[in-house]
């Protein structure tokens, strides 16, 4: 049986901050991940006026109205930015759903609990959300670890669109 992980787990290696305009180098390397584009999608994002763009329209703009929205996680004792992971409220879905990608050197060493333990406990602390979805492809297998071990719970397959792929809809008990 897996073990659901609680935000104590998270041993502080990591940390989450708002995104600035200044990370479009970081976002247009992580957006132009082979698979942050097989698993999330191709946001077309091939430059930095781009990377400047979808800072201004995705994460920037959510702060501004909810409050929440993408973070970038970061390594504690560096400040090294090593991917994103946040909140996220979609048009097409009722539920506040979490989000996040490492850069591939980064994977495989548990950063990713950690930085969603966080995300998951602004959610519950700040913005009182009793509950919180994910959105993922089949066969995402990494991110489907991840969410059993945060104690989410697959619930129905959703589409963004009618007649779009058809993606898993796991939430929190
Ligand atoms: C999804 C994604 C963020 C998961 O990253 P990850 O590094 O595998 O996830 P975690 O931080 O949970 O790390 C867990 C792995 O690190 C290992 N690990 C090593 N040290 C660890 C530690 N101190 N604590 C916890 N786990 C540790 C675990 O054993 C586990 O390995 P396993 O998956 O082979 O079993 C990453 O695969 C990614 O960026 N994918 C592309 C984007 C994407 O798919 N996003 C999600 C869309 S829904």
């Amino acid at each position: 049986m897996t073990q659901v992980l609680r935000p104590h787990d998270a041993s502080g290696r990591v940390t989450l901050r708002n995104l600035a305009l200044a990370d479009a180098p970081f976002i247009l390397e992580l957006l132009n991940d082979p698979d942050f584009i097989a698993r999330i999608a191709d946001r077309q994002v091939r430059s930095l006026e781009d990377a400047e763009r979808y800072l201004t329209n995705g994460p920037l703009a959510m702060y501004n109205e909810l409050g929440f929205g993408l973070w970038c996680t970061e390594l504690r004792t560096t400040g090294t930015p090593i991917g994103i992971c946040g909140l996220l409220k979609r048009d097409w879905l009722e539920d506040v759903d979490i989000g996040f990608a490492l850069l591939p050197e980064f994977r495989g060493r548990g950063y990713a609990r950690e930085a969603a333990l966080l995300a998951l406990a602004r959610g519950r602390d700040m913005h009182g959300l009793s509950r919180i979805a994910a959105i993922v492809q089949r066969g995402n297998d990494p991110s489907e670890r991840l969410l059993a071990a945060l104690g989410f719970a697959f619930e129905k397959m959703v589409q963004a669109a009618p007649g779009g792929p058809e993606l898993q809809l796991f939430a929190t008990r």
